[in-house]
């Protein structure tokens, strides 16, 4: 297929998420989302920085994210994911493969709830996150998902949103350091929504969801809609934010390239369970034989 055709599709995906989200006014996960991520943040947090260095130098007692035997039946009684546990440090950028039905979203959506796993089984800073508010849960764990969903209106009116619900108004500075952050130009504020490429609406909903100022990010094949441009452009997003500011990141993706280029680790998920955790450069090596048939297909 040719760029230009592709990049029609990829127009016509968004104009139609976007029309959609016009007649629903906001697509019910993102309002669920972008109404419980916020609440009201420090009234003394400074403007000039876009989010909080995390220390990630200190040797902490917990890990970022933990999760601890963590099983989920479907509705048809089918095994999605199989004791899994697994380890996230602090500022660690984690990149989840795996064969398609092998469980990834699921795994990604319950760390910020949108799936509800039982007590128990998932702790961030230690703390079980069953045992917090959905609100301050969405807020820590800012989300991504494959197609963006923005609201009518200006760029500026969707990343002010979130804080907006919490009563805070951002400031012209702030918007445009958040869509310096999401590797926008600051000049898109005031734009409409509407003729936004599905690219540059991703970047948008990058800079909403930093608006909510996250710990942890969590990408659900962000960049699978778009053009090799504009995942590049949300790629060095994402390892900016994480180098400069130590946010955690868990990404699921079904590009190997794209796992080499971001992760730090690689967790290989199959069949439901996580079969190998490796480094990036050891991923030629994976001994599991669906990784391996997966890792050769994916060639
Ligand atoms: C904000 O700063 C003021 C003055 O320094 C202080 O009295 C107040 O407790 C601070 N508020 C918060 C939420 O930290
Ligand atoms: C779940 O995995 C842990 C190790 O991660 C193991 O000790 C435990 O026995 C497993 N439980 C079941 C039911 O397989
Ligand atoms: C993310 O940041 C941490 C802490 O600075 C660093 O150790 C890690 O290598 C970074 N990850 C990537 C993929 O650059």
């Amino acid at each position: 297929m040719s760029a230009a055709r592709l990049e029609d599709q990829d127009r016509c995906m968004w104009v139609r998420s976007l029309i959609f989200c016009m007649l629903a006014r906001v697509v019910l996960v993102e309002t669920d989302l972008v109404h419980c991520v916020m609440d009201k943040g420090d009234e003394n947090e400074s403007i000039d920085y876009l989010l909080p260095i995390q220390d990630t130098s200190v040797k902490v007692q917990h890990p970022k994210i933990s999760i601890e035997g963590l099983d989920r039946f479907s509705d048809e009684g089918d095994h999605i994911l199989k004791n899994v546990s697994l380890r996230v440090e602090a500022g660690q950028i984690v990149g989840i493969i795996g064969p398609s039905g092998s469980g990834k979203s699921t795994l990604l959506r319950a760390i910020n709830r949108l799936w509800e796993p039982p007590a128990g089984t998932i702790f961030v800073d230690g703390e079980d996150i069953t045992k917090q508010s959905v609100v301050s849960v969405r807020r820590r764990c800012g989300m991504l998902f494959q197609t963006p969903t923005l609201f009518e209106g200006t760029v500026a009116d969707n990343v002010k949103y979130g804080p907006s619900l919490a009563g805070e108004k951002l400031t012209d500075k702030r918007i445009e350091d958040l869509l310096k952050a999401a590797d926008l130009d600051p000049s898109f504020a005031y734009k409409s929504v509407i003729g936004l490429s599905v690219g540059q609406a991703q970047r948008v909903a990058l800079a909403r969801t930093l608006a909510n100022v996250p710990e942890i990010l969590l990408l659900d094949e962000p960049t699978s809609a778009l053009d090799p441009i504009s995942t590049k452009h949300i790629e060095e997003s994402v390892l900016h934010l994480n180098r400069t500011r130590g946010l955690t990141v868990v990404f699921v993706s079904h590009s190997l390239d794209q796992v080499r280029r971001l992760a730090d680790v690689v967790c290989l998920l199959a069949n439901g369970q996580i079969v190998e955790v490796l480094t990036p450069s050891e991923l030629d090596n994976a001994q599991h034989p669906l990784v391996r048939d997966y890792i050769a297909a994916s060639m």
